[in-house]
């Protein structure tokens, strides 16, 4: 039997989660409000959360996966990439908990983990699938060969679609995190109503700079022509940016798996807890017979399952790493 615990603390969500023989047992995330105050994530402020989080998260994980701290055989931690002041906390927790106990110590790559949050739950992927991975930093299309074996094959040149939904609910006077929010709105607007652009890049690189001011100079216009615009159209804008955000990423993603051969097509990270996402990518597969996966909501934001999921992995190649591994604020998948 094997007891891993998985410790994620790459941004705003100090996670603990407790997998025993490639179940996950408890996935406690500990969220930080204080960021909605400032627009976005305060890097400094992240790190003293995560320190004051740590402990009663790992002992929450602890108690509901009803195991005693001795059993645990081994720490996965999130060694990057992210926030540096973020990540040395989880490391330095994972690094003193696994000297203490004389248990072997795991990095986990948080892009890889994402992506292996698909091996949490049935149905599981079957080797090689194409991973389409948007979050609030990234937004990548990954051909995943085997569990460590993944081939970068596009990603965003500037905005990831994160921060393209976040920053576009910054203009439309939305607090942060807006990509939730949006969704909502979305649910009840016209996808139709205003007409955004599809930026031309090349091959499978995704740009999100262009759509931000188009969106921005878009509402400026509207606002000359009636003060009242967003208050009275916000369901039709949410409803037009995620449509156009989703189809810049789904035409990448087809056009990936035409370049590839592969049918076995998933979505990671944040932004695939976007139902438009979901529901789009799931029409895509139907056409195109794709065999399609999506994560449960609770796999696709931030969480210490995947670093535990992943750990496991790991575990049982014997991948192990010594007390001098530090973190790494970037890290390729
Ligand atoms: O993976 P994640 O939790 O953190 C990073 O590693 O970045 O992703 C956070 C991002 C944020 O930009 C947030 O706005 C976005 O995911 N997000 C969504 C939704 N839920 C979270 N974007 C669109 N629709 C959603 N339902
Ligand atoms: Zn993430």
């Amino acid at each position: 039997m094997a007891i891993i615990l998985g410790i994620e603390s790459s941004c705003d969500e100090t996670s603990a989660s407790i997998c025993i023989d490639g179940e996950i047992k408890s996935n406690i995330i500990a969220g930080q409000a204080i960021h909605a105050n400032y627009g976005g994530v305060v890097p400094e402020l992240a790190s003293r959360a995560h320190q004051q989080h740590i402990i009663p998260t790992v002992d929450h994980a602890i108690q509901q996966a009803k195991i005693h701290k001795n059993d645990i055989d081994a720490v996965a931690f999130t060694r990057g990439p992210g926030l540096l002041g973020s990540l040395l906390v989880g490391t330095s927790f994972a690094k003193a908990f696994a000297l203490a106990r004389h248990i072997p110590l795991i990095e986990v790559n948080h892009m890889q983990a994402h992506i292996l949050a698909h091996f949490i739950d049935e149905p599981k992927p079957a080797f090689p699938f194409l991973c389409l991975t948007v979050s609030g930093g990234h937004t990548q299309i990954v051909l995943v060969k085997d569990f460590f074996d993944m081939e970068l094959l596009g990603q965003t040149l500037d905005d990831a679609a994160g921060e393209a939904f976040d920053k576009t609910a910054k203009i439309l006077n939305l607090p942060y995190p807006g990509g939730p929010l949006i969704d909502k709105y979305a649910k009840d607007g016209n996808p139709d109503a205003f007409k955004l652009p599809e930026p031309q890049i090349a091959d499978l690189d995704f740009s999100f700079s262009g759509l931000k001011t188009a969106i921005l100079y878009m509402v400026q216009a509207q606002e000359k022509l009636n003060p009242d615009f967003l208050q009275e159209n916000l369901p039709d804008v949410c409803a037009s940016v995620q449509s156009r955000i989703v189809s810049i990423l789904l035409n990448k993603l087809k056009k990936a798996a035409k370049q590839t051969g592969v049918t076995n097509v998933a979505i990671a990270g944040g932004v695939s807890a976007n139902s438009g996402l979901r529901e789009s990518l799931l029409a895509m597969g139907s056409r195109y017979q794709w065999n399609v996966f999506i994560p449960k909501f609770e796999y696709c934001t931030d969480n210490a399952a995947m670093i535990a999921i992943a750990g496991y992995q790991k575990y049982l190649k014997n991948d192990f790493v010594g007390q001098d591994i530090a973190p790494l604020a970037r890290m390729h998948v």
